[in-house]
């Protein structure tokens, strides 16, 4: 079998963020999502992935952070996809690497509990010509929608329903043989102007195709908004086995679901967890709450953080209130101004979001 990983979109509900950097890089818990879809393909016994990517940065992004795949020791192809036309669209533009494989197509900014070993394993010992993973949720009208019959096979799918007929939503992981080939070619776009992948799956159950609903029992997260990284990060962070691999001096109190990577540093400090502290990342006289990934080469001082992700570099330093629910992207200083007049100074990207109390 072979992989199709779709790392293209321009992550629009996560700006300022992702107009320097693609979503699908983004880490949780100190690792790119896009890295852990890759392990979980891999883990599934799969070598051979093809990236779907865009023409523009975020393209050369993928491109210079996954490279030729060494270091998962797996096969990497890029394709590019000039505009984003659609999830249907990119399997039509993969088919010369495709060829008349089976494979599972996975979005590169989706987080699933325990992996995909399982789903692969029942599709390759099955007949199936698609098989999709369904999960309940809250808000179905947000997603691609199934409706089943009483025997549970498919009735119909639908993306994106204004009235939802149940709240089965479908998961960025599908399986294929090389008649969805037929079905992407067989659609036109939707509203939105993309080739829906929903679109050609209905398509396969309307030949008579027989395609396999799985029902995810975990959770699982589409980091599409900021909110969702947040709550894809708390949840990667409880699975971690933690570690101490840097320099706790004796002031201070970690508590034993923290993860302190190699370098880091935390004097006279609090870090509860689940929490990650990066590489030669330093906390000094700071708290660090549950649920917080801060990622390398950053500096917390005299201040205070909970439920957050912080990216590379960036400094939090003599802030009094306490900082949470936060995304804080590269190189970012957060810091109480010694100048004169006393006020809030702010540079900030565009579209940015800031809580004041
Ligand atoms: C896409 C699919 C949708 C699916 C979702 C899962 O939505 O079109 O059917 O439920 O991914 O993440 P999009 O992210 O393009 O809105």
């Amino acid at each position: 079998m072979k992989a199709l990983i779709l790392s293209g979109g321009k992550g629009s509900r996560l700006y300022p963020l992702t107009y320097t950097n693609a979503k699908q890089l983004i880490p949780v818990a100190n690792k790119p999502v896009l890295y852990r879809v890759i392990e979980a393909i891999k883990d599934a016994g799969i070598n051979d992935m093809g990236i779907v990517i865009g023409s523009g940065e975020n393209g050369r992004k993928v491109r210079a952070a996954v490279g030729d795949g060494s270091l998962w020791d797996v096969n990497i192809t890029y394709i590019v996809q000039d505009e984003p036309k659609g999830l249907a669209h990119a399997v039509l533009i993969a088919r010369e690497y495709l060829q008349h494989d089976r494979f599972v197509m996975f979005l590169g900014d989706n987080v699933i509990e325990g992996g995909i070993s399982n789903l692969i394993r029942e599709f390759e010992d099955s007949d199936y010509n698609a098989q999709i993973v369904l999960t309940p949720v809250a808000e179905p009208q947000h997603y691609g929608v199934a409706e089943l019959h009483a025997d549970g096979s498919i009735k119909r799918l639908v993306e994106k329903p204004r009235e939802p007929k149940s709240n089965l939503a479908l998961v960025g992981i599908y399986m294929f043989d090389h008649h969805i080939h037929e079905a992407v070619r067989s659609i036109k776009p939707s509203w939105r102007g993309e080739l829906e992948i929903t679109d050609a799956i209905q398509w396969l159950v309307e030949q008579g195709y027989h395609v396999h609903p799985y029902i995810h029992r975990g959770w699982w997260i589409d980091t599409g908004k900021p909110i969702d990284m947040l709550a894809a990060n708390s949840k990667v962070l409880e699975e971690l086995v933690p570690a101490i691999h840097g320099f706790v001096d004796k002031d201070s109190e970690v508590d034993e679901r923290v993860t302190i990577e190699p370098g880091a540093q935390i004097i006279n400090s609090i870090v509860r967890g689940p929490t990650i502290i990066g590489e030669n990342t330093r906390i000094i006289n700071s708290y660090v709450g549950p649920f917080t990934s801060i990622y390398h080469d950053c500096l917390i001082e005299n201040a205070e953080i909970e439920h957050c992700i912080v990216l590379e570099n960036s400094q939090i330093i003599d802030v009094s209130a306490r900082i949470t629910d936060s995304l804080i992207g590269r190189n970012v200083i957060i810091r109480r101004s010694q100048l004169k007049p006393r006020a809030l100074k702010m540079t900030l990207g565009d579209n940015s979001r800031v809580g004041l109390i």
